[in-house]
């Protein structure tokens, strides 16, 4: 099994790009924020806990995010490797996810890492709170927020990918279809 990260501030169309590669490559499509998403829409204690601080652009605790994922991992059947989406972002669920996948047997093969300038993150997320109204979209301070939040906790994690020798960059800028060749081409890479 392979497993991928996709990478990038908010906006950058990891969720996006993770659906179309998920299903051309067969691989199972972990996103921690549709998971606490659909805790808050089924009302649990969990997501009552959680969207306070998704509304501010926070990040939920670590050992919420870690415990999703370990029980996504072990329950997957029938699939060529992982995609993880918004997860990691922090050095510490890095390592939790890397000890995770060593103790069964698997690595993290490749980090794909969406390259977007803030103005056309601003401006997409403005524009999907218009289409879709995500909640943490609609105020712009929140945007910003998540951003900063992405600058100062998660974007420390590209240093520990580049030490070892699985950073994979690509322009996130342009059509979908695109930047889905794009990263089509650096998962065939891999997969063949
Ligand atoms: P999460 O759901 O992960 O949100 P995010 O990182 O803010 O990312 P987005 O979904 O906003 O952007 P995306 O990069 O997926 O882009 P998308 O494809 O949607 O996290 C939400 C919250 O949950 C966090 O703030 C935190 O509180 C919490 N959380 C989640 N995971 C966590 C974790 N591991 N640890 C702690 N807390 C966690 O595209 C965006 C828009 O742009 C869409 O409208 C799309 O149609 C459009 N678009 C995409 N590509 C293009 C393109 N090429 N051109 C024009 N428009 C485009």
């Amino acid at each position: 099994m392979l497993n991928f990260l996709i990478f990038g501030p908010p906006g950058s169309g990891k969720g996006t790009q993770s659906v179309r590669l998920a299903e051309k490559f067969n691989l199972t499509h972990l996103s921690t924020g549709d998971m606490l998403r659909a805790e808050i829409a089924a009302g649990t204690e969990l997501g009552k806990k959680m969207s306070a601080i998704m509304a501010k652009g926070e990040l939920v605790p670590d050992e919420v995010v870690i415990e999703m994922i370990a029980a996504r991992i072990d329950g997957a059947r029938d699939t060529a490797g992982f995609l993880f989406d918004g997860f990691p972002r922090t050095v510490a669920q890095t390592e939790a996810l890397e000890k995770m996948l060593n103790e069964r047997g698997m690595k993290i093969d490749s980090m794909l890492v969406l390259d977007v300038d803030h103005d056309e993150l601003v401006k997409r997320l403005i524009l999907r709170a218009e289409l879709s109204g995500r909640a943490d979209d609609r105020d712009p301070a929140v945007i910003e927020n998540r951003i900063d939040v992405y600058r100062a906790k998660t974007e420390p994690i590209i240093d520990f990918c580049r030490q070892r020798g699985i950073y994979q960059p690509v322009n996130g800028v342009g059509s979908i279809e695109d930047i889905f060749e794009r990263l089509s081409r650096l998962v065939s890479g891999h997969i063949g």
